[in-house]
């Protein structure tokens, strides 16, 4: 079968098939539980420097085309999280922390002091005043929260980007020029549902971020413009349910993918995805080299 190991973004990887943050990354037992159903690195549920509870329920809603949250980044700290990463890490793939703050020294606080094996920046989440997108959505902020953690943690560093802008090609090379290690593109689409019955917001924030199948084509187009341009690399996020979607993503560009409302189906998603990457792989006789960019390097 071809390898499919890789080095990317500072990380090496068994494969390039990993676990998103935010589904199932609150415990180090269920983080464990995907490195071991064979994701080549997990993300954890983003941190932050003190304890938060989140908005009010309800915070996840299923719409016909995919799953509308609004968590609100609760989190027991990042203190209190050291523990869970350690559990995590004892699967002994890497370990992604997903940090957020409101600057950029509450985020190089908590780079200096949490261990993990390299740091995904959440600047994208669409709900959360003064954190997320509200950040993330300006340039300017977005290096200089790059360039805050990366002078501060020893770990490579991972911008997750917001879709919810007119250019994130923009947001991309801001953090590029911070020193990011790779982007991670995307975080999900700022949405909202409404109960026809009794014309209230289902979500108790009203306003989410609608994730699943149908941001899938967004994430495509999304990672196709970045790698198209970008030094550093980009990983794929947004809808990917199946070893195609996966090809896909790592075709427009994606050196690797992350795996996140897919998850609601269980932990084998990681297997099917990777065991369906080598046969393709194998049926055309390419390896994950050739697959990374094709699209980009046709339309030339
Ligand atoms: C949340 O906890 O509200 C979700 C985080 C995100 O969308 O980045």
């Amino acid at each position: 079968m071809p390898s499919l190991s890789i080095h990317a973004g500072g990380l090496d990887l068994k494969n390039p098939v990993l676990l998103a943050a935010g589904i199932l990354g609150t415990t180090g037992a269920s983080l464990r539980r995907a490195a071991l159903a064979g994701a080549g690195g997990v993300v954890t549920k983003s941190v932050g420097s003190v304890p938060r509870e989140g908005h009010p329920g309800p915070t996840i809603v299923h719409v016909k085309c995919g799953l509308l949250n609004a968590m609100g980044l609760p989190n027991p700290s990042y203190r209190d999280f050291q523990q869970e990463i350690k559990t995590a890490r004892s699967a002994g793939v890497p370990v992604i922390a997903s940090i957020f703050g409101s600057s950029a020294t509450e985020f190089a606080q908590i780079a200096r002091v949490l261990k993990a094996d390299a740091f995904e920046l959440n600047l994208s989440c669409p709900h959360a005043e003064k954190y997320g997108s509200e950040l993330g959505r300006y340039p300017d902020l977005v290096e200089s929260v790059t360039g805050a953690v990366k002078a501060a943690a020893d770990v490579p560093v991972w911008v997750k980007l917001t879709p919810n802008t007119a250019d994130i090609l923009e947001l991309g090379l801001a953090a590029q020029r911070g020193g990011a290690d790779a982007v991670v593109a995307i975080n999900t689409l700022k949405a909202m549902a409404i109960d026809i019955e009794t014309g209230y917001p289902m979500l108790g924030n009203r306003y989410g971020g609608l994730s699943g199948q149908a941001i899938k084509p967004v994430a495509v187009r999304c990672v196709y413009e970045l790698a198209g341009r970008l030094e550093i690399p980009v990983i794929g996020v947004g809808g990917i349910s199946s070893w195609e979607d996966a090809v896909e993503m790592i075709m427009a560009g994606a050196q690797a993918v992350q795996v996140g409302t897919a998850l609601l189906g269980g932990y084998g998603i990681f297997e099917e995805i990777t065991c369906g990457i080598s046969r393709y792989l194998e049926r055309k006789s390419m390896t994950l080299e050739d697959l990374c960019g094709l699209a980009g390097r046709r339309s030339q």
